[in-house]
């Protein structure tokens, strides 16, 4: 069944069981996203950037999680919703290591276009800094993940539990601690993450990366 909605002014006819976010996406309207993905059945809402304001809710919603409804009145660039984006991300860039030149996502990264977009430098001015100085890891034959770049999220593990039925990778830690780890995988899935490469593809940012693409 498809419902109405409207969009900043514009009507939008689409499915009804799509996210605002979807909806939006699908018709052009971009709203800043990082840990939303098409086929993810529960997101999780991790990146708070997807701001919009909906007609009826008292503070502005994160498009992934709600549901587009018949009648629907959205505003995806309000100045709060701008706010609430510029801060998500000025908080994601606190506890980054922006090191663009010495970084294989250079040119080709998503908290690059979103900084471009919001139109804040990724090393605002006046920006608390709350990176902590954790080790690079390299104790997978194929992949070499780094903390201090990683947006926490979670499209590789996603991407890894549609390739293999379970995801080889996982966070542990929490909060600031929060870190993707290889613990537990065994030499022969070690083996099948040479031909498969799914984490790294989908990794918006330079936190997981192909060896052989680091040696280069
Ligand atoms: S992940 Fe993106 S913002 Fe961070 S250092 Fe790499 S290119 Fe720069
Ligand atoms: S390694 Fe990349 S894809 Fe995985 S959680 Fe970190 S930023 Fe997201
Ligand atoms: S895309 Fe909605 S919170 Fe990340």
């Amino acid at each position: 069944m498809m419902v109405t909605i409207e969009v900043n002014g514009r009507q939008l006819t689409v499915k009804q069981n799509l996210s605002v976010l979807q909806a939006c996406l699908e018709n052009d309207i971009y709203i800043p996203n990082l840990c939303f993905m098409e086929d993810m059945p529960h997101p999780p809402a991790s990146c708070r950037l997807c701001f919009v304001e909906v007609a009826g809710m008292q503070r502005p919603v994160t498009s992934c999680t709600v549901k587009v409804a018949p009648a629907m009145v959205v505003k995806t660039d309000t100045p709060a919703v701008r706010r609430l984006q510029r801060s998500g991300l000025r908080f994601l860039l606190s506890v980054h290591h922006v090191d663009c030149q010495n970084c294989p996502a250079n040119k080709n990264c998503e908290l690059q276009r979103l900084a471009r977009f919001l139109k804040i430098g990724l090393k605002p001015k006046h920006l608390e800094n709350h990176l902590q100085d954790i080790a690079i890891v390299e104790n997978h034959a194929y992949l070499t993940y780094y903390p201090n770049r990683c947006v926490l999220c979670a499209k590789c593990i996603h991407a890894c539990r549609m390739s293999h039925g379970h995801s080889l990778i996982s966070f542990v830690g929490r909060g600031f601690n929060t870190s993707l780890s290889f613990a537990g995988i065994c030499d022969f899935e070690q083996t099948a993450c040479n031909t498969c490469r799914s984490c790294a593809d989908i990794c918006p940012v330079g936190a997981l990366v192909l060896k052989t693409a680091c040696e280069r």
